[in-house]
């Protein structure tokens, strides 16, 4: 035994605590600590049961996933699971706070299961590309039936206590500690004279995991499995658990999780699942340094972001203000929030109580009179650098010194519109996505004054209202917008004018895995969001023609998008996905023509490439001047603000799997045959020079090289 796993004896039952702070994840140590405790309970006489629980908050948040890159360490995972389903004691297992994956897969090879209430538990392998290795795919099936293991297995979304004992995942739901459940469950089962209960000796039925099963699971997981392909080594895994005997269904799954381990799409999963952990972490910041706390908020402007923001602050139980300057437009605001909560009541995803609850949390004011203690102001008001300087410097008016004031601005200067302020070391961009109560995704930008206090309440910010940071440097357009603006969106339209259609590029962005195409995505922003952008900051004058010029002919013709009926599609006969226009084409024709270049015909491929290429070499650009500190920072952006396809691993992520020798050799061939744009940024040539990559670099990085 080691001090990973301890075991203390309460009377005739011996109880094994598994302790890996800060969620108990599974390694080398635990395995060999379980194996060695069980062990020993089950040669002590005075032993009748044995019960395995959790140190802390909860039993087992899964497996060590740094384990996964290299082989497995000894002991792995089946002796271990074997030595506790072997035991020749009752093995009762306590499902407590979070308990997936591994954690689930040891507790089903326990004989018995209790879950406290307020547990959740399940498997999230296939979110990670995994297909699980420590016989879950096996003993799932024997214990909940091959329908109910499929969903599980291929939703990967956790249950409660009630749905598991619904379908049979645990035997009995207890209220309150996990130990008083644990002795509870093992004293009725002693009383009652229960024995050991072994998974691997309970039987499926062969043959009744069905083709029309499979069918039905994989179309109501279609949208998650888009691209992806680990679904089917799990669908295979489970087939050999139901129709083939224990020992050679666990020997196939143990085949099918390797493959899985070694596939470019886990690789690429598993890079987000740890870049998206890590993008909250800040190099250079004095451990001395502590955020200050934020519960009092106001949020100024009441239009579409801001009442997201509003809502993203109240859903974190805040208690917000939200202003704006036109009575009406406030009101408007009120209005929309209150649907919003309502409707979610009303679609069952939240009670009504917890909707009055949130909408109360939110208040509505014409100013900021009496708002001198709140801790956060966010400003959300037009994208105007005039309008923002004076809301901004009204605002440090208005509250306490200590208040950390906030810009929710996509374009402009964060340390220019801090300059205005009393104390522009309190001032920080929070840079939300569209719609903000939903999008995950934060970008946190320093502006040159701003403090680490502050910066660190950023990111304690983005912690309680549950989003993912990314700290940005403050340059144009930040991280995302930037490498949209400067880099894709302009060579998509580049493109259009070179010959691609608008929705060619579309489908074969979608094709990809972008969740949207680029005009279906400018068509429901706004077209003239982009453009207010461009002439705010005069881009088309510092920029080579053509720049975004078919967005900025567009707009002055009234095709803003959506919302407008009309953008780069026409949305008159079907107001959702709308239809293609030959006033666009013939735009793009004319302005094709202007320029004189000469259109063709262009391959899916193609567009494919160009567009990702400007993603790499814009974010190397960004990395290089130290706007992000990470390459898996630039991912996490574009995966979470943009819908790049996340098991492709994020842009940088993907730069690596083509090779930077290819992507430098291709950018650079693309710079001669076009020009400026694409000028090979200067550490895309090195690291490929190197025979390096975006990965390695990060490393560097966070050794302090
Ligand atoms: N829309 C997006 O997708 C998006 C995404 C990220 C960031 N942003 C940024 O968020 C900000 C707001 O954008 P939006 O789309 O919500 O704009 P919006 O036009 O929907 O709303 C702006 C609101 O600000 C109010 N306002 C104007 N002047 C004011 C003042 N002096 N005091 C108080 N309120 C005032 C207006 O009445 C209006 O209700 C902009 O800086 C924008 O760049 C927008």
């Amino acid at each position: 035994m080691n001090s990973a796993v301890t075991a203390k004896q309460y009377e005739n039952i011996c109880v094994l605590t598994v302790s890996n702070p800060p969620v108990n994840a599974v390694d080398a140590v635990i395995r060999a600590g379980l194996i060695a405790a069980v062990r020993e309970a089950e040669a002590d006489p005075a032993t009748e049961a044995v019960v395995i629980m959790g140190a802390g908050r909860n039993f087992i948040a899964g497996a060590d996933l740094a384990e996964f890159d290299g082989e497995i360490p000894a002991p792995a995972y089946a002796p271990t699971l074997g030595a506790i389903e072997g035991c020749g004691k009752p093995v009762i297992c306590v499902i407590h706070g979070i308990t997936l994956g591994a954690g689930v897969e040891i507790a089903l090879a326990a004989h018995y299961r209790v879950a406290v209430e307020g547990a959740a538990l399940g498997f999230p392998e296939i979110t990670l590309g995994i297909v699980p290795g420590a016989g879950g795919t096996q003993r799932l099936p024997r214990v909940v039936g091959p329908e109910q293991a499929l969903a599980l297995l291929l939703g990967g979304a956790p249950v409660k206590p009630a749905r598991a004992l619904e379908i049979g995942l645990v035997d009995k739901v207890a209220a309150g500690d996990p130990l008083d459940a644990g002795l509870g469950y093992a004293r009725e089962l002693i009383a009652a004279g229960a024995g050991p209960l072994p998974t691997r000796d309970r039987s499926c039925t062969p043959g009744s995991l069905g083709d029309e099963l499979v069918a039905a699971a994989l179309k109501a997981n279609a949208r998650a499995l888009r691209g992806r392909t680990a679904q089917f080594g799990m669908i295979e895994a489970l087939r050999a658990g139901v129709d083939l005997p224990f020992d050679e269904g666990l020997a196939a799954e143990k085949g099918l999780s390797d493959t899985s381990l070694r596939s470019q799409e886990s690789r690429a999963l598993r890079h987000m699942f740890f870049a998206e952990r890590n993008s909250a972490k800040v190099p250079g910041i004095d451990s001395s340094v502590q955020p200050l706390k934020v519960q009092k908020v106001a949020v100024v402007g009441a239009g579409t972001m801001g009442r997201g923001i509003a809502m993203a602050f109240g859903d974190a139980g805040c208690e917000v203000r939200l202003v704006d300057i036109d009575p009406a437009g406030l009101e408007r605001g009120e209005a929309a929030i209150r649907a919003n909560y309502e409707g979610s009541a009303a679609r069952g995803r939240i009670t009504h109580e917890q909707a009055a609850e949130a909408i109360g949390r939110i208040t509505y004011a014409l100013n900021l009179d009496g708002a001198a203690d709140v801790d956060l102001v966010v400003e959300a008001v037009f994208e105007d650098m005039a309008l923002k300087k004076d809301v901004l410097a009204w605002i440090s008016r208005a509250v306490r010194p200590e208040a950390i004031i906030a810009s929710n601005t996509s374009s402009l200067s964060v340390t220019e519109l801090a300059a205005v302020t009393a104390h522009p070391d309190k001032v920080i961009g929070l840079h939300f996505f569209s719609p903000a109560h939903i999008m995950k995704l934060l970008e946190i930008v320093r502006g040159g004054a701003t403090s680490q206090q502050t910066l660190l309440t950023g990111l304690e910010i983005a912690r309680r209202i549950r989003k993912i940071p990314v700290v940005s440097g403050d340059g144009f357009g930040f991280i995302g917008n930037r490498m949209m603006l400067d880099g894709a969106f302009r060579e998509g339209e580049q493109m259009m004018l070179e010959g691609a259609g608008v929705d060619q590029i579309d489908n074969a962005l979608e094709a990809f895995g972008f969740a949207m195409g680029q005009s279906r995505v400018n068509d429901l922003a706004g077209v003239d969001i982009g453009a207010l952008v461009r002439k705010q900051l005069a881009l088309r004058e510092s920029r080579p023609d053509p720049y975004c010029i078919v967005s900025d002919t567009l707009v002055p013709m009234g095709r803003i998008g959506q919302k407008a009926g009309k953008g780069f599609y026409n949305y008159t006969a079907n107001p959702r996905s709308g239809e293609l226009d030959g006033e666009v084409d013939a735009v793009i024709e004319r302005l094709a023509a202007e320029r004189g270049i000469t259109r063709r015909v262009f391959t899916d491929a193609e567009i494919v490439e160009r567009f990702v290429l400007q993603l790499i070499n814009v974010g190397a650009d960004i990395l290089k001047e130290g706007i992000a500190y990470r390459a898996a920072d630039i991912d996490v952006v574009w995966v979470h603000g943009f819908g790049f396809p996340r098991h492709l691993g994020g842009p940088m992520f993907h730069a690596d799997t083509l090779g930077l020798a290819h992507v430098a050799e291709r950018v650079t061939a693309l710079y001669a045959q076009h020009g400026h744009y694409w000028k090979p940024s200067e550490l895309l040539l090195e690291l490929a020079k190197s025979g390096s990559s975006f990965a390695e670099y990060d490393r560097a990085a966070a050794r302090g090289e």
